[in-house]
């Protein structure tokens, strides 16, 4: 309703384990992390306009938005994506605040799509749903056709838990964090956005896998090798050990094991490096020195790669003072909230 105020807050995201398997209708195992973003303002009008405390431009979104893609400033896109995909039937005019680092490989794109879904719609809570409002607008924005792990984690995440996905049928199950263990994000320095990366060829792979042997998330292990081209089966090998390594790190985290929990991302993240090839020479050295400190378990590139972030798992404390990054101590948070006030 006009004049109604509006406050929506959706959370970024680690994923502990399970990348590039999402667009295959793979499984994943993200967590929600308590760095967030919040829309607040008041519904009227006919443009979405916010000011953001990142940026001196506000974005102005027609209602009618037509090619998302065109917006300015650059973070306006996914606003735009959002008005394009929900045609709210009244515009918006208020703030954008957030905690979370941009393109840092913590989801931000997907916060921000989220909160403005939210802001725009308060009464659409059905987790799933919104988090597909919200992939379709990152698919206008930016070209990129991106799995959902990322919107659906931001909307759906549980305080004390990750959630393992099914990314083909769309079931999430909870899988409680033990309280020993902390999950620390490191950021390499490296900035990195999905647009204009080899985020979309290496899903084209993938389909190029499946044209050989069917479904990704059905193929058996070792199935990939009847794909003739190296790279391909490459990507497909990649594919099938990582749905794999989610279902066994559902395993190790039951059975509270977290060197084998540790060893399993020690594993992602060679596979994700060697065989899907979306590592960089400055991820793989902060891997390797963070696998090297006492008291970490494995440590990985988390999301999309080149650049961006990396996870560890470790005893508590062991990552405390890390340096020289930019690093946090996250904590599995609820998802994604909206409160009419
Ligand atoms: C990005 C995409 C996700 C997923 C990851 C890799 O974050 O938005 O859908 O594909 O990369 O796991």
């Amino acid at each position: 309703m006009a004049g109604e105020r509006v406050r929506a807050r959706a959370p970024g995201r680690v994923n502990l384990i399970g990348d590039h398997t999402d667009h295959t209708g793979g499984l994943v195992l993200p967590i929600a992390i308590d760095l967030e973003t919040v829309v607040e303002g008041v519904r009227g009008g006919e443009v979405v306009a916010l000011r953001s405390d990142r940026d001196d431009e506000t974005a102005v979104v027609p209602r009618d938005v037509v090619d998302p893609r065109s917006v300015t400033p650059a973070w306006a896109r996914y606003v735009a994506g959002v008005v394009a995909e929900v045609r709210p039937a009244e515009g918006f005019v208020g703030s954008v605040t957030t905690t979370l680092p941009l393109g840092g490989g913590l989801s931000s794109s997907a916060a921000l799509e989220v909160a403005v879904a939210l802001a725009l719609r308060p009464d659409a809570t059905d987790a799933l749903t919104v988090a597909q409002m919200a992939q379709r607008a990152e698919h206008r924005a930016t070209g990129v056709p991106c799995g959902i792990m990322d919107q659906l984690i931001s909307c759906g995440g549980r305080a004390g838990h990750a959630l393992l996905i099914d990314c083909g049928v769309l079931t999430v199950a909870p899988v409680p964090l033990p309280d020993d263990l902390d999950i620390v994000v490191v950021h390499s320095g490296q900035a990195r956005r999905l647009e204009g990366s080899p985020y979309a060829e290496r899903a084209a792979q993938c389909r190029a896998a499946e044209a050989v042997i069917g479904p990704l998330r059905e193929a058996g292990p070792g199935t990939e090798v009847a794909i003739p081209d190296p790279v391909v089966r490459a990507r497909a090998r990649h594919v099938l050990g990582e749905n794999a390594r989610v279902r066994a790190a559902v395993e190790a985290l039951g059975a509270r094991d977290r060197p084998l929990l540790g060893a399993l991302l020690q594993e992602s993240h060679a596979s994700l490096r060697d065989d899907f090839a979306v590592s960089t020479p400055v991820l793989d050295a902060l891997v390797g020195r963070l696998d090297a400190t006492p008291g970490v378990f494995g440590a990985r590139l988390t999301g999309a790669g080149f650049g961006g972030c990396v996870v560890a798992v470790c005893e508590p404390g062991a990552l405390d003072g890390w340096g020289p990054e930019a690093t946090w101590r996250v904590r599995a948070s609820a998802g994604a909230t909206v409160e009419v006030l």
